[in-house]
């Protein structure tokens, strides 16, 4: 596909990255994103929360504040009721007004398979967008969520996953990342993402691919739910774990000492998942402690250790 370029396009198709990034003036610049899927629980109303936080997240990740927001349906109306609809939209409406969004509107059509979602608009200054290809060597990289959604959600589909887990899993993904990214900002960051479908490997190797460097993971750093853990020992890891495991393998050594779960659990993709972040270590510590006063669960799980012109992992 022979996609156009263009001097105020930022952040384009090219890039492995969140959002698009288009400059409008030299102070503002405007981020826009789509994300929509099918529902991973029963609940319609937690479904919309999670959904519309997911979708937001990728305006964070790009260092930016949403604006507005609309919402995309899929909708099998022969097929449900339409108060499931009035709950998933109620339940997205409630974090793009704690995003501090506006909705401005929508659009639905017919479907067989109930989606939902948003596409998000947000704003940031043009110097101050966050991309996966600005880590610099001896930063820290800070996680601001636990990791193990997937392995829920795949235990929630085989009818296998207690009341405690889905309270878990739906804690942690329609927890909103604005208060992790607010709090990244004073901080400085060199380059951030947010953790979905490739997990928490796949997309560290996005920062390591885009900046060029060499990244250790240190997979005993890493915080996981602790029922996903669990779950993962049964042998619950989604199919798309192992998927993003072959395509990451030639950039990556996994050491014969880490914790075969732990070893996929790094892949489980995830709904919604935290900012992953790029920092120096001057700052890693203050940014982490104001981020815990926050409530934000952030740890420090790995660092940049060189420059690699492929980009590579080591995880130990
Ligand atoms: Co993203
Ligand atoms: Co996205
Ligand atoms: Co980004």
């Amino acid at each position: 596909m022979n996609v156009k370029k263009h001097p105020d396009l930022i952040v384009g198709f090219e890039h492995a990255d969140d959002a698009g990034v288009f400059r409008l003036n030299p102070d503002i610049a405007l981020i826009q994103t789509i994300d929509f899927f099918t529902p991973m629980l029963d609940s319609p109303f937690e479904f919309g929360r999670i959904a519309a936080s997911n979708a937001l997240s990728d305006v964070y990740a790009m260092g930016g504040r949403p604006i507005t927001a609309m919402n995309i349906v899929c909708f099998p109306a022969d097929e449900l009721p339409k108060s499931v609809l009035q709950e998933i939209l109620a339940g997205g409406l409630e974090k793009i007004y704690e995003a501090g969004a506006v909705l401005a509107g929508g659009h639905s059509i017919d479907d067989k398979e109930l989606k939902y979602g948003l596409s998000v608009a947000g704003l940031v200054h043009p110097e101050k967008v966050l991309t996966n290809c600005k880590a610099q060597v001896g930063d820290r990289l800070i996680l601001t969520k636990p990791i193990g959604t997937g392995i829920i959600a795949t235990a929630i589909k085989g009818k296998l996953a207690d009341e405690k887990a889905i309270q878990a899993m739906i804690a942690v993904s329609a927890t909103l990342n604005k208060k992790a990214a607010e709090t990244m900002l004073r901080f400085a960051p060199n380059a951030c993402t947010d953790v979905t479908g490739f997990g928490l490997a796949g997309h560290l190797l996005e920062i390591a691919k885009g900046s060029r460097k060499s990244i250790l993971l240190d997979t005993s750093a890493v915080p996981v739910i602790p029922q996903a853990e669990e779950y993962a020992r049964m042998g619950l890891i989604p199919a798309g774990a192992y998927k993003t495991k072959t395509f990451c393998d030639k950039n990556m050594s996994i050491d014969l000492s880490v914790n075969p779960v732990l070893a996929d659990i790094i892949f489980d993709p995830q709904t919604s998942g935290g900012l992953l972040i790029s920092i120096s270590n001057n700052n890693t510590e203050r940014c982490i402690d104001a981020m815990r006063q926050e409530g934000v669960e952030a740890a420090v799980i790995g660092k940049v250790t060189g420059d690699h012109k492929d980009g590579f992992i080591a995880v130990i």
